[in-house]
């Protein structure tokens, strides 16, 4: 059994305290916060709960074998940290950290301490996510050509961190797990319309490998809540809509066909559009939080490496959101991630 400790507690951390104490490998045996009236709940919702508002109390006790951080942004760098170096594994909500640097050092320190340090990309562990890895893998939708994914309502605010750091950490996470790899280049645009010095949306475009463009539109400032990504493959293209529980997928058989006309003497040829039938395929589903607790368990375990949401993925997200934050700044130019992922403008 794995005991786990749950730093912050307040919109978010419930729902780890709950799925560590439902899988069948884990217990959540302590949560903190410095809201006392959130602890006072939370210990009348699960029975033997300790609670505490100093999470100095969950790193010193010897029964606690894992930290999940669920704390601001700007505190899951030093949180994770201090985790680590008390001898637990760690878990820490997305973004990892605020600097790409911090995420590296976050490795550094799980591995000097035999621990494991994995994030929250709690999307690269939902059933329709990983049903579109895998049907780009088995080559039915062809080359890719484009995607896009759209992220938007109205709220909630966040008052640490712009909507960019909030929403797009998941759909970078996404796209990097789809395409094998983080993007080689980013363009965006975003605004402060609200007034707390905040982007409150972010229309950012992504080029990864192969030529394949990536947008991501995010906002916290829309009339329609929307969890969507669209891909566009040479040979068919599919719709992934997280908010439809019955059909998430919708694979789309249309593609373009070049063929070559009477015109053809001149070097002119026709683009003629194939449609076919759309499929919804049956996805089962699983509560993506479970699964990623799941996985974080196993990792425990087995003593393996959390290979799909390691620190060094959570870094590449990092340094994406500073390369889009950068072009946002610079009112849309176009900013270089090199082979490591860092800024180089
Ligand atoms: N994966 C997802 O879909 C998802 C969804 C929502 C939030 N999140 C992430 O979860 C984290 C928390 O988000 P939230 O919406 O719950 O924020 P929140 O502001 O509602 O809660 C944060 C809690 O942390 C507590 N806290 C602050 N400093 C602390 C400290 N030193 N010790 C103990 N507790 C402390 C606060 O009192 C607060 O209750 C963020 O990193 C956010 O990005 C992820």
């Amino acid at each position: 059994m794995i005991n786990v400790g749950v730093i912050g507690c307040g919109h978010w951390g419930p729902n780890h305290i709950r799925i560590f104490s439902q899988l069948p490998d884990s217990n959540t045996l302590m949560c903190a916060d410095l809201d006392q009236n959130r602890l006072t709940q939370l210990s009348q919702q699960y029975v033997g709960l300790k609670t505490t508002t100093d999470y100095k109390d969950i790193l010193s006790n010897p029964d606690i074998d894992a930290v999940c951080v669920s704390a601001p942004t700007n505190l899951h760098y030093e949180l994770s940290k201090e985790s680590l170096e008390a001898g637990k594994h760690v878990l820490c909500e997305k973004p990892l950290a605020l600097t790409a640097a911090e995420c590296e050092e976050l490795q550094e320190v799980a591995t000097a301490h035999d621990k494991i340090m994995m994030v929250g990309h709690v999307f690269v562990f939902n059933a329709g996510i990983v049903w579109l890895k895998k049907l780009i893998e088995s080559g039915d939708l062809g080359n890719i050509y484009y995607a896009y994914a759209t992220r938007t309502n109205l709220g909630p605010f966040r008052y640490d961190v712009n909507a960019l750091w909030d929403l797009a950490p998941h759909d970078i996470s996404i796209f990097n797990y789809l395409f094998d790899a983080p993007p080689l280049n980013v363009s965006a645009r975003g605004q402060t319309y609200l007034d707390h010095s905040l982007e409150d949306l972010a229309f950012a475009t992504l080029e990864y490998p192969e030529k394949i463009i990536a947008n991501i539109h995010v906002s916290w400032l829309d009339p329609k809540k929307v969890r969507q990504i669209t891909i566009v493959g040479d040979k068919k293209m599919v719709v992934w809509d997280d908010l439809d529980n019955v059909g998430p997928i919708k694979l789309y058989d249309k593609h373009v066909e070049k063929t070559s006309t009477y015109y053809a003497t001149y070097g002119e040829f026709q683009m003629l559009s194939r449609e076919g039938s759309i499929t919804i395929p049956k996805i089962g589903f699983s509560e993506p939080l479970k699964e990623q607790g799941r996985y974080f368990i196993e990792c425990i375990k087995e003593n393996r490496l959390p290979g799909k949401a390691d620190a060094e993925k959570g870094r590449q997200v990092v340094a994406t959101l500073h390369a889009i934050q950068k072009s946002m700044q610079l009112q849309g130019s176009h900013v270089v991630l090199d082979e490591t992922s860092e800024v180089t403008q």
